[in-house]
């Protein structure tokens, strides 16, 4: 389950500086925190240099324990801007339990005007920083952080990485014992690149002896200010004589390198997203997307809600909603608020008993700035339309017009968007993908991306994923002089907005059987009822019993929803070669058969987006693109087996129906 993550608590000392109450300690501890960030943590793991030797396109990794104020993190950015090649990456991976709030962390950094630079697009992206795997994408890609909110020792073990630096910060051993363990280290080991360093500011002599053990050979190093040693070491290996860390499944491993240009299949959030990703680690990318534009399926909705259903269980679907979010929310500080997207809040009103029993549990399970209860009378005023019930609340929610988020996400220079592209065939050539329309070559790339919702059961390769079409209809509502008053986005069976460009989004309708997308007034009128049973008032301030149904306008689009209700995401095997490889599990699932995964190779799935692809494609083609470029997983190794697309082979072949 997700803990209640509290903020940092501190206390600011007469110079400005933050100490943590908790911990009774300081988050710098001499008087140029600058200057000790640089000797410790920048010199002793050799970055001037190493950032100098990386090649074109290479990446580097830095892992740290306590991102704290984020001063490492904005150090080593700028040694990075200053050493690295143009086209180099950098990824911080930060694990950190009390994440500082947005004032705090600009106070903290208001310290340091010589990194003003880095501070700003820094914070300008410390959004919606809950618990669990949250990524921030900075200077168009070319530096990733991702923050692990949580105790270390729960976080780290969830990781998939290969770590080049280790930054071995949080605050002194003695205040914090918890922290500083054998455990920790086994983990930094698990985690550690061949040749990794680590480097820490303290010296102490059994957090030396135990990161020794844990295979790193570290040694004592003169230090600056008041402290006058420090350590700095490398990882030799995996100790012999401790057990090996468990091998990763050979279906869920990562397949080999290719050639960096694909093309991508479907010109939605998952594609558009995918296309991003993978354009912002410098690949060629073409778009194929068989409409004149982008985002005419089920992203060319007016209005979506960015709306978290989490379960209080810390389910994996959970864990990629909170993640999703979280990323979703900071890559539309990017778009035009009013026009593009609202950071209104999102109201879910607890309309019967299961629900509010269902939103108390939530809101014992996360913080109050992630959500929180109203009751009838404060949801109405900020709701501000009447209300006949409280519900939860969460402020950081709101609305997008989805496709803006795809247009922006699919302007790089280096996605190439092909409109009128029906591709009906795949074909693999020499180690490339072709796209096909019958007689003609569309495109060609060494991977490509099934982007195309349910459609990619079109593809013989992707034939067998389950996935579901359910049709959906909203309704667009003209906004009236006393519809305005709607200050937030409401909730409960349905979903209705505050107005964008004078019209509200009134949603949606569900079909499990129609395969027709014609709009109907029997869905309108659905639609109506359901606004009726979330605010009778908000009815009557739009006149929308007035309104002839047959003059209602809206659309009707195809969710696509896997079984289990995770997206599908990642490399997939091919079926038939998968159930002969591992036949075996279908006798002993508790065996690993030691036989690699048939891959179809450089072929990937982004699709199973369901009714929250807002929340859930954006983070979707990050993940792809950390499965295609070997880099850290944006979310936890759990979570990415969960979303694997061979997921669904791997439980036929278990349950004996392969
Ligand atoms: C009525 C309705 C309301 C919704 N409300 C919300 C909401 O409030 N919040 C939320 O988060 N989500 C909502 N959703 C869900 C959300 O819209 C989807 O999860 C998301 O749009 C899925 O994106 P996608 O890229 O996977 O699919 P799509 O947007 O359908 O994109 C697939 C694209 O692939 C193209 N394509 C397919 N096959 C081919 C091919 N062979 N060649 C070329 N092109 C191809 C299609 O033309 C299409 O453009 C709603 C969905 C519906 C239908
Ligand atoms: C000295 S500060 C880090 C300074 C930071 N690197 C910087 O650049 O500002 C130590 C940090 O470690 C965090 N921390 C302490 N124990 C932790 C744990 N068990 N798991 C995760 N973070 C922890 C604290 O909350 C604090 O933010």
């Amino acid at each position: 389950m997700t803990p209640e993550l509290p903020h940092a608590q501190l206390d600011w000392d007469d110079q400005g500086r933050p100490r943590s109450r908790v911990f009774d300690d300081v988050y710098f501890s001499s008087d140029s925190g600058l200057d000790e960030t640089r000797h410790v943590f920048i010199e002793q793991n050799r970055l001037r240099e190493r950032f100098a030797a990386l090649r074109a396109g290479e990446r580097f990794v830095i892992g740290e324990t306590g991102f704290g104020t984020g001063l490492n993190f904005l150090c080593a950015w700028q040694v990075f801007q200053q050493q690295a090649p143009a086209s180099a990456r950098l990824h911080f991976v930060s694990v950190e339990k009390y994440p500082l709030s947005h004032a705090d962390l600009q106070r903290a950094l208001a310290l340091w005007p010589e990194l003003a630079d880095l501070t700003q697009p820094l914070l300008q992206q410390y959004v919606a920083v809950h618990g669990g795997f949250q990524r921030l994408v900075l200077e168009g890609g070319r530096v990733t952080l991702t923050l692990l909110i949580g105790d270390a020792l729960e976080q780290l073990p969830q990781l998939d990485a290969q770590v080049d630096a280790w930054f071995l910060d949080g605050f002194a051993p003695a205040k914090n014992p918890d922290m500083w363990t054998a455990e920790l280290f086994a983990e930094l080991a698990r985690l550690a690149a061949p040749g990794s360093t680590l480097s820490t500011f303290t010296s102490t002599g059994w957090v030396r002896r135990l990161l020794n053990s844990a295979g790193f050979k570290m040694k004592r190093t003169p230090g600056i200010g008041h402290k006058w040693e420090v350590l700095r070491g490398e990882f030799l290996g995996w100790p012999q004589d401790t057990p090996p860390p468990a091998r990763t499944k050979p279906w869920f491993a990562r397949p080999a390198a290719r050639e960096k240009t694909a093309l991508v299949i479907g010109g939605g959030l998952a594609g558009c997203a995918s296309a991003a990703s993978l354009a912002a680690r410098g690949w060629q990318v073409q778009l194929l997307e068989r409409h004149a534009q982008l985002a005419q399926e089920a992203s060319g909705n007016p209005q979506g809600v960015l709306y978290l259903k989490l379960s209080a269980h810390g389910t994996a679907l959970s864990q990629m909603i909170l993640s999703g979010f979280g990323y979703t929310r900071r890559q539309l500080e990017h778009l035009q608020r009013g026009q593009d997207w609202d950071g209104c809040g999102v109201l879910q009103l607890a309309f019967n008993a299961k629900e509010a029993e269902r939103q108390a549990q939530l809101a014992a399970a996360f913080p109050a700035d992630l959500l929180h209860l109203l009751d009838q009378p404060q949801a109405q005023a900020r709701a501000g339309i009447g209300l006949e019930h409280g519900g939860l609340f969460y402020p950081e929610g709101g609305w997008v017009h989805p496709p803006a988020l795809c247009q922006w996400q699919a302007s790089h220079p280096q996605i190439q968007v092909l409109t009128h592209q029906d591709v009906l065939q795949l074909r693999q050539v020499d180690e490339q993908w072709q796209a096909w329309d019958g007689e003609h070559l569309l495109a060609s790339a060494a991977v490509v991306i099934l982007a195309g919702a349910a459609d990619i059961k079109r593809f013989p390769a992707s034939a067998e994923l389950p996935l579901k079409r359910i049709r959906g209809q909203i309704t667009r509502l003209p906004q009236t002089a006393q519809s305005q008053s709607l200050a937030t986005v409401v909730c409960a069976e349905g979903y209705v907005a505050p107005p964008r460009l004078g019209e509200h989004t009134l949603g949606a309708s569900f079909d499990f059987n129609s395969q027709d997308l014609t709009p109907t007034t029997a869905e309108h009128a659905g639609n109506l009822e359901m606004l009726r049973e979330m605010s009778n008032d908000l009815l009557q301030r739009l006149n929308a019993e007035q309104l002839p149904l047959e003059s209602l306008q809206g659309r009707a689009a195809f969710r696509c929803t896997s079984p289990d209700y995770l997206p599908i995401v990642g490399p997939l095997a091919d079926p038939a070669a998968f159930t002969d490889t591992y036949a075996a599990l279908g006798k002993d699932a508790r065996q690993v058969p030691d036989l690699p995964c048939p891959w179809l190779d450089g072929l990937y799935i982004n699709s199973g987006h369901g009714s929250r692809g807002l929340i859930t494609a954006p983070l979707s083609g990050e993940l792809l693109a950390a499965w295609l470029e070997n880099e850290p997983l944006p979310v936890p190794r759990s979570v990415a087996e969960a979303c694997h697309p061979n997921r669904f082979a791997l439980r036929r072949l278990i349950r004996g129906k392969a």
